[in-house]
């Protein structure tokens, strides 16, 4: 799974077009059991909106990806997210449509702690962006 996210990465870094993700904040930090709101932005249309939408979001642990948000042809899986963050994603679908995604992770745990990727393909184009993410345990 690991491959194919890089082949994007690298296809994102060639496609310099005006297809863009963005992270709204590069690193944030919460205590464990609070939550938190991570946010991407991404290019929309200026009309009509994507056919073919693609989001896939996960926390890049040691030699493995761990996914909490995916979403192939507009279309989510739920299925694809991983246990860890069972019950603990909420995607804010209003906000979507204008290019955010915003996911909400709730009772945080310190092994949330990491770098955070979403990368997004349309017809447009392909991007991705990483921010960070520092959950804090007791002292
Ligand atoms: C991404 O960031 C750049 C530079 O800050 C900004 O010009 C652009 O509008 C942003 N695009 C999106 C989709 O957030
Ligand atoms: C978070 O909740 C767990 C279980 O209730 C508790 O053991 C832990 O001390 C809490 N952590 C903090 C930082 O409050």
């Amino acid at each position: 799974m690991i491959s194919w996210i890089l082949l994007l990465l690298i296809l994102s870094s060639c496609l310099c077009a005006t297809f863009v993700v963005n992270v709204t904040q590069s690193s944030y930090e919460a205590e464990e059991n609070h939550s938190i709101t991570l946010e991407w932005t991404f290019t929309t249309r200026t009309q009509g909106s994507y056919r073919e939408l693609f989001i896939h979001c996960s926390l890049l642990a040691p030699h493995k990806e761990l996914v909490l948000y995916h979403v192939s042809e507009g279309v989510e899986f739920p299925d694809s997210q991983d246990e860890q963050f069972s019950g603990r994603v909420q995607i804010d679908k209003d906000v979507l449509r204008e290019g955010r995604i915003r996911l909400h992770v709730s009772r945080l745990r310190t092994e949330d702690s990491g770098l955070y990727l979403c990368v997004v393909k349309t017809e447009d184009g392909v991007g991705s962006e990483i921010c960070r993410l520092k959950v804090l345990g007791e002292i």
